[in-house]
């Protein structure tokens, strides 16, 4: 097949802000222990945490993590947290039905980010707690001192306020999972006053309101235009939540689901679009979109009930997940100048691109190498690709594009790059990218991943699937032409000579 990409500096989309390259850590399953954290682990430091999972977070590029959950955090009293780990009570966690033992907390969290070179996305409980408990949190956290909660994070050893930037206002609230879950009237009210004060606490903090738990929640749309006509001139961010997973072994609608993503993301922007109006607003709402990946392999585990720290929500990912963790990517960056913010859910072992053995080692999953290009090479701007290239049907979806592309130009690095899945599983691309204004860039390499099995995967000490760097692409009068495998992954970098 013979597909047609024309790039210009005109075609800007918008900056790319480096959040929309974030993740999360929820206390749930192994993410925080036996994951981030592992006092007995060898590789572990003074501070017990996992030098090796650290290592990989940094590959990662990952600038901010949402912490501590998820469904994790509705139930949860974050004083259980702080102060010294002996006096640190032990609670039943109702939204996984385990155990918390609460040895990690806030503290712990932040001095990871630190060391990990990321920073935090808080989230606060919004289901069983209230706006006072929130607002208590930013004093604990932001505020310098001579307030009794100020002092208190100081008689734990914190003498430097965090001064956490951005907090969601609870998480899911919609879900009938959810504990203390709310009507769209209930949450919008709880969210409006929380933030305020939050707010009123700090005033250089950033709010997210709390969108619907997926497209599928039976209220998406009227929980959004409801929410956010009481707390729209409060809050910074909607959030948005997907997980895509290959049910029924349809491969190429598995791929083409980003379709059902490009008009979700459409959607919300309209809602908010229309509330802005409705208002008269001078306002605009941008997305964050903290919590997406592929997520179906270990839907049914079993566990056991009230442990600690069990395996939880553990996908092995195949080589088809990376295809589509790609194309999810790709579809973000498409509307980079509305979404600010995205979480690829999670970090380590919960559905997640790094897997730890507690007590042993670690790999790399096939998901981790689309994050890691799109988030080291992905930076600037995003520029809408004029695609040219065939089209094929699904079991579930028509007109689906071969291609799936975006490219990146960071004018001070003087670098740009071409990120691009071939869906077909059969059959080569040879892909003309035209450069219309790009003087003097000329391609420098060609990584990609492909030639696998969709089914294949990675393990500890066998790390499978990976990226490999092909022949360099020629350049001939600003024409690149790549040839682009089936079912492949593709990045293609230009820099200017
Ligand atoms: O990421 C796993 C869970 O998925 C989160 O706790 C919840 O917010 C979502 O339903």
């Amino acid at each position: 097949m013979k597909a047609k990409i024309t790039l210009a500096r005109e075609f800007k989309i918008g900056d790319i802000d480096k959040r929309i390259y974030g993740s999360f850590i929820e206390h749930l399953g192994r993410a925080v222990y036996g994951g981030i954290y592992e006092p007995e682990h060898e590789t572990a430091d003074e501070d017990g945490f996992r030098t090796d999972v650290i290592e990989l977070v940094r590959q990662l590029n990952v600038p901010i993590v949402r912490y501590p959950g998820g469904n994790f955090v509705s139930g949860y009293n974050w004083e259980d947290g702080v102060g010294p780990v002996e006096n640190r009570p032990k609670r039943l966690d109702l939204a996984w039905k385990t155990t918390e033992p609460n040895a990690f907390g806030t503290n712990e969290f932040m001095k990871w980010c630190k060391k990990a070179d990321t920073e935090c996305m808080m989230a606060v409980n919004l289901g069983t707690r209230s706006a006072d408990d929130a607002r208590r949190l930013v004093e604990y956290t932001n505020h310098k001192s001579g307030t009794a909660l100020a002092d208190l994070r100081k008689s734990h050893g914190y003498s430097d306020p965090w001064n956490i930037k951005l907090w969601c206002l609870g998480n899911e609230m919609d879900g009938r999972w959810q504990m203390g879950a709310k009507s769209a009237k209930e949450y919008g009210r709880i969210a409006l006053e929380a933030s305020k004060m939050m707010k009123w606490t700090d005033d250089t903090i950033e709010t997210v309101l709390c969108g619907s738990s997926s497209r599928n929640s039976p209220t998406f749309g009227e929980w959004e235009a409801q929410s956010l006509d009481i707390a729209y001139e409060s809050v910074d961010y909607v959030s948005l939540h997907q997980y895509y997973g290959n049910h029924d072994g349809d491969t190429e609608s598995f791929l083409a689901q980003t379709l059902e993503l490009e008009e979700f993301i459409h959607t919300v922007i309209c809602i908010c679009d229309y509330i802005k109006a409705k208002k008269r607003s001078k306002k605009t709402m941008n997305l964050s979109f903290d919590e997406w990946n592929v997520w179906y392999h270990s839907n049914d585990d079993p566990y056991e009930r009230w442990s600690v720290a069990p395996p939880r929500l553990e996908d092995i990912y195949n080589f088809e997940d990376a295809l589509v963790v790609g194309s999810m990517l790709i579809t973000l960056l498409r509307h980079c100048d509305r979404i600010k913010i995205a979480c690829l859910a999670q970090l380590v072992n919960v559905i997640a691109p790094i897997f730890t053995q507690t007590g042993g080692g670690i790999f790399k999953q096939t998901i981790f190498y689309p994050f890691e290009h799109t988030s080291n090479y992905g930076r600037g701007v995003a520029l809408n690709p004029i695609i040219n290239c065939p089209k094929h049907d699904t079991k579930r979806f028509t007109d689906v594009p071969y291609l799936e592309a975006i490219a990146t130009f960071d004018e001070e690095n003087e670098s740009m790059t071409v990120f691009c899945v071939n869906k077909s599983l059969d059959e080569n691309a040879v892909l003309d990218i035209s450069l219309m204004d790009f003087e003097g860039y000329v391609p420098v390499e060609h990584i990609s991943m492909d030639g696998y099995d969709k089914n294949d995967t990675n393990g500890i000490g066998n790390p499978y699937v990976k990226p490999h760097i092909n022949e360099i692409p020629q350049i001939d009068d600003g024409v690149v032409t790549a040839n682009l495998k089936p079912f492949s992954w593709n990045v293609i970098r230009l820099k200017k000579m």
